[in-house]
């Protein structure tokens, strides 16, 4: 009997809810992929507000809920489980999404299954182009942006992650020192492509540094300065900048995946798969010096379509489904963790399974 899981995401500025099935190939296990983005809620800010995100999520949830069954044309009766973002993220918006989710599972007598919002990153490669497991993994976004070798479900090891913004935090403050709206990446993505990426030299961080930690405070910081010397900057300096920081963050995501290269596990190394996923994924460049990266050195490399690289509900409601046919449920007393790290497993998970542990 096909299985449906319905999955629920709310742990930044996307109110999402998607139902997702164990048939079928690639996307068509996906009935229903249900995503309001709060883009126009935080325009004005540069970034996501976490008060204002919280209260668009409370008074989206239900109704995104609702058109996730209506796309679906299903019932909630006829779910098997329900999954939800339980962390990492803002705490408000974690809260809605992952109570909503406990109370239908409540009302409808369905198990509840918390979901690690990196995990569902982290395995929607599998959900859209049926990646075996193991790999390595690139996870670059607005809020995460790590390195990880991943063994299975709930089973990774971190390589290396930022150790204070990631890439995407650098693309959207940037893009709002220079007057472009958000989310930046898209919009210093479009500058770039009349920009002249060597006008403005900055130093990469952590360059000859061992490890494959990532770290974009100090561009971010240089590119600010920069900005405020010039106030205001022409048409032309933002082309040039937006190219010089596209290039920049290229630049240095690929001097720690040359060091990520070669850290990782003998395993790794012998599936040759490469996944790059996360919002910044969908930038051009970033994607082409992977790409070039990696196809040199002998990986296939794999990268969910663009609207599953973002954070989106499919994932968290795939991620629920594997572990429903685990038979892996979760307790009503689970609790939100805004800080929830992908390598802590938890007890209750570990047990059903015999799986060698990496961390
Ligand atoms: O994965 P995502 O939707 O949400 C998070 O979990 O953060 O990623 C959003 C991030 C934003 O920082 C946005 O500026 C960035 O992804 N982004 C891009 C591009 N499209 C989105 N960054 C660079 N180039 C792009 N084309
Ligand atoms: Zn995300």
């Amino acid at each position: 009997m096909t299985k449906f899981v319905l999955g629920i995401e709310t742990s930044c500025d996307e109110t999402a809810a998607a139902i997702v099935c164990d048939e079928g190939r690639g996307t068509e296990r996906i009935v229903s992929n249900i995503v309001r983005t709060q883009v126009e809620e935080h325009a004005d800010y540069g970034g996501v507000v976490p008060e204002l995100a919280a209260r668009a999520h409370a008074d989206l949830i239900l109704p995104i809920i609702q058109q996730a069954f209506h796309a679906a044309n299903l019932v909630p009766e006829k779910i098997d489980a329900i999954a939800a973002t339980c962390g990492p993220g803002l705490m408000g918006g974690v809260l809605i999404g992952m109570i909503a989710a406990k109370t239908l599972a409540l009302v409808h007598q369905k198990p509840f299954i918390a979901v690690n919002h990196l995990e569902g990153h982290a395995q929607v490669c599998c959900l859209t182009d049926d990646v075996e497991f193991p790999y390595l993994l690139l996870l670059v976004s607005g809020g995460h942006c790590q390195f990880l070798e991943v063994y299975g479900l709930n089973h990774y090891r971190l390589l290396g992650e930022t150790l204070d913004d990631s890439a995407g935090e650098a693309f959207d403050k940037i893009a709002h020192f220079l007057g472009l709206p958000y989310p930046g990446g898209p919009q210093i993505e479009r500058m770039a492509l009349e920009g002249d990426p060597e006008r403005f030299k900055m130093p990469l961080p952590l360059k000859g540094r061992p490890g494959c930690d990532l770290s974009f405070s100090g561009l971010k910081t240089a590119f600010r300065i920069l900005i405020q010397k010039m106030a205001p900057p022409s048409e032309q300096d933002i082309n040039d900048i937006s190219a010089c920081l596209q290039k920049g963050i290229a630049d240095s995501l690929i001097d720690r995946a040359k060091n990520a290269f070669a850290m990782m596990a003998p395993e790794i190394r012998q599936s040759r798969r490469f996944v790059l996923t996360g919002g910044v994924a969908a930038n051009k460049i970033i994607q082409k010096r992977f790409k070039d990266f990696f196809e040199e050195r002998g990986f296939q490399i794999f990268s969910p379509p663009l609207s599953l690289c973002m954070d989106n509900a499919a994932m968290i409601a795939w991620v629920g489904l594997k572990y429903h046919l685990q038979n892996i449920h979760h307790d009503f007393s689970f609790s939100a963790n805004p800080r929830w790290k992908l390598t802590e497993r938890r007890r209750e998970d570990r047990e059903p399974k015999e799986e060698r542990s990496v961390v």
